[in-house]
């Protein structure tokens, strides 16, 4: 037999190329691959690579410029190394990565992944390799058919992808041209996936998607399902106690997505729901396709049903045209809405989008200032809500052993870190713990008695009360 070959892949960007590669690790399994964390000793490397915001290609090019050295060494010592760069950087690229970077055997897209051993075998024989195709078979089809190319499972929380692509068509977006259009996969075979990862030991789910609210996948009906369908469905598998899904466009919450919040208890009360601006002038102009005020409509349905949810979101600060104005309309937005996180980025012009060609450009001085701003208003929001917790007991699913011996380390439905010194046989377990100090983003607690011997209400009674009341306040207006 021969002895098993080194992959090491450096994964940048979203959830979903997380879990590209995890697919990619599955389907080089059965060619002999394992994974290894060190570059100098891999005989295949893959760069998976995110397009979404600034200069992702330069990086990608000095990342290979590094690589190059690494593959000369490794062919002085009499090894071959191979380089492959996949994601959207290779979707977006394409043959131009090949040219300028002669060091490269495979360039492969985001849709053609599961042919990863084909084109290396291309690419052993004919010197190259590339596949950028969104090609028309399914991907998903082919991945979940055989289960030697079904994603494995990993510990005790899994992404399960449910959907891929979009048609929104946001202004300042790559999405839609390097991930094609929106395609769901069939309800079967999602259910397939976690009724195997639940027996794997899974007990978390988290289904993924760049829109994945847009999900409408054929059911055993025939019929096209919902994602709260989905999510109603799955709540049924023994042995999945979480759920989650991300991430939400706000336009595609629809009223079976707030059911499945009020009838679920195993929906995870936190929603990743993108608003990116709070202006509607900007809104209009990135494509948004909603106003502020729709946003504040969609975050009182839900918590209309479920008091205890908590949000986080997605913004961009200097998109072309933005005046100050605007941007303290995003400021008023944040301040109102009270989020336990958010993720926030300087506009930057993706190539082929139509934003790129807007031209009322914002200076960087000025956007570097709004980025402090409103980083400064969420990092306080942040901060609230996770000091709220102290005190509380807050249930906890335990998913390792932490790096302290003798602790282990879980998350609560918020997904802060929560740690505790407890027996690893816990691990896979939901069980109350009483947060008594927090530590950067960390929770330190101890394990509570079970909930018949407490007084203290659970989960719910970590949203501070600020966050609860500023739903009331935005309430019809
Ligand atoms: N510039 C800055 N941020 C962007 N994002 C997407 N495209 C751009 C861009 N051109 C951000 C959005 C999106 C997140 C995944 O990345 O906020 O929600
Ligand atoms: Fe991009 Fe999200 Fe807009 Fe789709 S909805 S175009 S993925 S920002």
């Amino acid at each position: 037999m021969n002895p098993p070959r080194k992959l090491h892949i450096k994964s940048y960007g979203c959830q979903m190329n997380v879990y590209d590669a995890q697919r990619m690790v599955d389907t080089l399994a059965p060619e002999g691959f394992v994974e290894t964390a060190s570059v100098d000793d891999a005989d295949l490397v893959i760069l998976n690579t995110c397009h979404i915001r600034e200069k992702a290609s330069e990086k990608v090019y000095s990342e290979l410029g590094r690589l190059r050295v690494v593959k000369d060494e490794a062919a002085r010592n009499g090894r071959t190394m191979s380089i492959a760069v996949a994601g959207c950087v290779a979707q977006a690229e394409g043959q131009e990565i090949i040219r300028r970077a002669p060091v490269v055997d495979v360039v492969v897209g985001p849709q053609s992944y599961h042919h990863l051993p084909q084109l290396l075998a291309r690419a052993k024989s004919h010197g190259r390799a590339l596949e950028t195709e969104f090609p028309v078979e399914d991907k998903f089809g082919f991945l979940a058919a055989p289960s030697a190319h079904a994603i494995r499972a990993r510990g005790i929380s899994s992404f399960v992808t449910v959907q891929e692509g979009c048609d929104k068509f946001c202004t300042f977006c790559v999405v839609p041209y390097t991930r094609g259009t929106e395609v769901s996969r069939p309800v079967t075979k999602i259910v397939d996936d976690a009724r195997r990862l639940a027996d794997n030991g899974v007990r978390e789910i988290t289904l993924i998607g760049q829109n994945v609210n847009a999900y409408h996948g054929e059911g055993p009906d025939g019929r096209a399902w919902t994602l709260g369908a989905l999510l109603h469905r799955l709540a049924e598998i023994p042995g999945i106690v979480r759920l989650r899904y991300s991430t939400s466009h706000p336009r595609d919450v629809d009223d079976s997505l707030i059911a499945a919040h009020r009838d679920l208890p195993a929906l995870m009360p936190f929603v990743h729901l993108p608003v990116q601006s709070g202006s509607d002038r900007i809104l209009a102009a990135m494509n948004r396709r909603h106003t502020a005020d729709d946003y504040r409509r969609v975050i009182d349905r839900f918590r209309a049903v479920r008091q205890d949810i908590a949000f986080s979101s997605d913004f961009i600060v200097g998109f072309p045209g933005e005046s100050e104005e605007d941007f303290l309309a995003t400021l008023a937005l944040v301040t109102q809405i009270g989020y336990a996180g958010a993720y926030s980025f300087k506009y930057s012009p993706r190539p082929g989008t139509p934003a790129a060609d807007m031209r009322e450009m914002v200076a960087a001085t000025d956007m570097d200032e709004r980025l402090v701003r409103l980083q400064e208003l969420i990092d306080s929001q942040q901060s609230a809500f996770n000091r709220a917790a102290i005190g509380n007991t807050v249930d906890v699913l335990f998913e390792r052993s932490a790096r302290n011996p003798g602790q282990i380390v879980g998350r609560t439905a918020y997904l802060q870190p929560a740690h505790v010194m407890a027996s690893p046989e816990l691990i896979g377990q939901v069980l109350p713990v009483k947060i008594e100090s927090l530590e950067r983003y960390s929770l330190l607690g101890r394990l509570a008695p079970p909930p018949e011997a407490r007084s203290v209400p659970p989960v719910s009674a970590m949203t501070p009360a600020h966050l609860v009341a500023s739903s009331q306040t935005t309430m019809g207006a």
